[in-house]
């Protein structure tokens, strides 16, 4: 039997971390508190939805491994509340992770005036950063990298999103804070199955984002977006700062539509191939 000084040091990656992640009580950000917690980590839900925050909390050992705070991320107390209560909690916070985000109506994201947005940040996250280590990711989305098929004001969000990212990279890199971000294609969370009319909602938020995918034979699942936000917070990525990690199988990179008209157009006869 190997013994435990054999085991691969990449197994449990996040041993003696504590994590904040916003949004925690589903979706992407629920699926991350359990695998950060399957890698070590002590972790804080701070959320505005109460009771399935709890719910989550419990599923992961509440007060043991995870603890619920109420937190609307767009109130500066409430943030500072929740940074108070991890410390208070479990002594110190290592990775921030800020994934709560809605579709749409962002201005209750964003009404702050940039100053105001520093100075939460300042105040409430690189307060508590004060041991000069640790890592703040951010969750942006596809819509930093491209636009069109998506609100405008999500798409202006996301793009602020990672120019926040970056120039807080700029700024904590001498304190030896690192700032990312992750930029995911569809997942089918309660974003986009809320959008769905039909019962297989799941499944057909899946099948339409499968359907514009460039990598074809996968499906992107929350779970992914956990693994990439795992590698932005653990030690492995020590030395990564400013990077905006797109997880989209290469949609981003790619403009089928002129390959879609030549091919119409061959179809017709217009073009010869
Ligand atoms: N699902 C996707 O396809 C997708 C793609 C790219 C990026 N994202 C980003 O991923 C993040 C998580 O989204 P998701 O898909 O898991 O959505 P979701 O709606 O399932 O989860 C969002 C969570 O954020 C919480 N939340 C909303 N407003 C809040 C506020 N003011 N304060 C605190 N918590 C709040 C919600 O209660 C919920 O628990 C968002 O930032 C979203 O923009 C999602």
């Amino acid at each position: 039997m190997e013994n435990d000084s054999k085991q691969s040091p990449f197994t449990k990656r996040l041993v003696g971390k504590v994590a904040l992640i916003t949004g925690g009580s589903r979706g992407i950000g629920k699926t991350t508190a359990q695998l950060f917690v399957s890698h070590g980590a002590k972790v804080v839900i701070a959320d505005i939805e109460d009771e399935l925050g709890h719910l989550t909390c419990k599923e992961l050992g509440e007060d043991v491994n995870a603890i619920f705070v109420h937190c609307d991320v767009a109130k500066e107390i409430d943030v500072q509340n929740a940074v108070d209560t991890t410390i208070a909690k479990f002594g110190h916070l290592d990775i921030m992770f800020n994934n709560a985000g809605i579709c749409g109506q962002v201005v209750n994201l964003l009404n702050s005036s940039s100053e105001e947005f520093k100075r939460l940040f300042e105040v409430n996250v690189y307060g508590s950063f004060l041991e000069k280590k640790g890592t703040i990711i951010f969750h942006s989305s596809i819509a930093s990298v491209i636009a069109g098929g998506i609100p405008h004001a999500y798409t202006m969000s996301k793009h602020a999103v990672v120019g926040m990212s970056k120039s807080m990279c700029a700024e904590l890199g001498q304190y030896g804070i690192r700032v990312n971000c992750v930029s995911p294609y569809g997942v089918a969370t309660p974003m986009l199955t809320s959008l769905i009319n039909v019962q297989e909602k799941e499944s057909k938020v899946e099948e339409v984002y499968g359907f514009s995918a460039n990598l074809k034979g996968v499906v992107l699942k929350a779970e992914d977006v956990a693994e990439a936000v795992l590698y932005l917070a653990s030690d492995e990525a020590k030395y990564v700062s400013g990077l905006n990690l797109v997880v989209d199988g290469g949609y981003s990179t790619t403009n089928p539509s002129l390959w879609s008209s030549i091919r119409a157009a061959s179809e017709n006869g217009t073009i010869k191939l």
